[in-house]
């Protein structure tokens, strides 16, 4: 689907040319080969431009494709047809100018929280001294001065996260990708990290691509919030333009009148398509060798 046949176009789409966009998905198709020799076909036809600066939240239902657009974006999956453009340059291989925060706790257990997040500037060969400044400089940033000696295991949940905030924004990436990154976190500590993370993004403000199932969240942090359909060969239905005032406060914002609006307006297209996923349950899955 073209972006302008979309029902509302963001203003990323709209000022963001591709070749101006900090990732420009265009045509893009994903087909898994499976290890029975059947194929299944996640996403079909993805044209997707993020702009510098730009925070979007993709949102769809469950098993549609929204890590799997993220893993392209980060060059850990390379498409079956379509292109994948950074700072206007065709991808090839990992994309180095990308931060990925996934869903599940990627730290070492075996280091202290200022290990994990200095490890991360070992590849670029800052010496040791500096590394353990600037960790130390990043986990006061994140509020966690006073934890920097304890192992993942003697952290809480949101503390473990604001680490791994902390060990990818150490490494400066002008792209930032987050997959559900606040996902088995308690109501109230996303709250807190999501306005920790639109604090830090704030700051420079960095391109970034977030993956979420809860639709308030992405429309309290983001600039526009895009919509995939459910899958197989999913696609994006609907691409909209939040355009309420920053800085924001993502526990304050959704009790203004705009917010419920906008979230009226955007549910309005998720829902059919969660229907649609919901009504093919496992089915969907009998069907994976046989996308339309
Ligand atoms: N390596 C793979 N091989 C085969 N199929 C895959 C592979 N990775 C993903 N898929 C399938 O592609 C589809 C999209 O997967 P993806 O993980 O991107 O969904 P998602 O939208 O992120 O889902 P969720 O919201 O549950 O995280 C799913 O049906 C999944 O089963
Ligand atoms: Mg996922």
């Amino acid at each position: 689907m073209e972006l302008q046949d979309r029902p509302q176009a963001g203003a990323g789409a709209a000022a963001g040319s591709p070749d101006g966009a900090a990732v420009a998905l265009a045509g893009v198709d994903i087909t898994f080969h499976l290890a029975d020799g059947g194929r299944y076909q996640a996403v079909k036809g993805i044209d997707l431009s993020v702009s510098p600066g730009e925070f979007v939240s993709i949102v769809g239902p469950t098993g549609c494709g929204k890590s799997t657009l993220l893993n392209a974006a980060a060059g850990l999956l390379a498409p079956s047809a379509g292109r994948v453009g950074i700072f206007g340059k065709p991808l090839v291989g990992l994309n180095r100018r990308a931060g990925y925060l996934f869903q599940q706790d990627a730290l070492m257990p075996w280091k202290t929280a200022l290990d994990n997040v200095k490890v991360a500037l070992e590849p670029m060969g800052v010496p040791e001294r500096e590394a353990a400044q600037r960790a130390r400089e990043w986990l006061a940033r994140v509020g966690l001065s006073a934890f920097v000696d304890r192992y993942p295991h003697m952290l809480s949940g949101g503390q473990r996260k604001r680490v791994s905030l902390a060990q990818m924004l150490i490494r400066n990436p002008e792209i930032i990708l987050m997959d559900e990154p606040f996902g088995p976190l308690d109501a109230q500590t996303r709250q807190i990290m999501g306005n920790l993370l639109l604090d830090l993004w704030s700051r420079d403000r960095k391109a970034l691509m977030f993956v979420t199932h809860d639709l308030e969240e992405a429309i309290a942090l983001s600039d526009r919030v895009v919509v995939m359909s459910a899958g197989p060969a999913a696609g994006i239905v609907a691409d909209y333009r939040v355009a309420l005032p920053r800085p924001r406060d993502i526990a304050d914002i959704r009790l203004e009148k705009a917010f419920h609006e906008i979230h009226r307006d955007i549910w309005s297209s998720l829902r059919v398509e969660v229907q649609k996923a919901y009504a093919m349950g496992e089915g969907r899955e009998l069907v994976g060798g046989d996308a339309p």
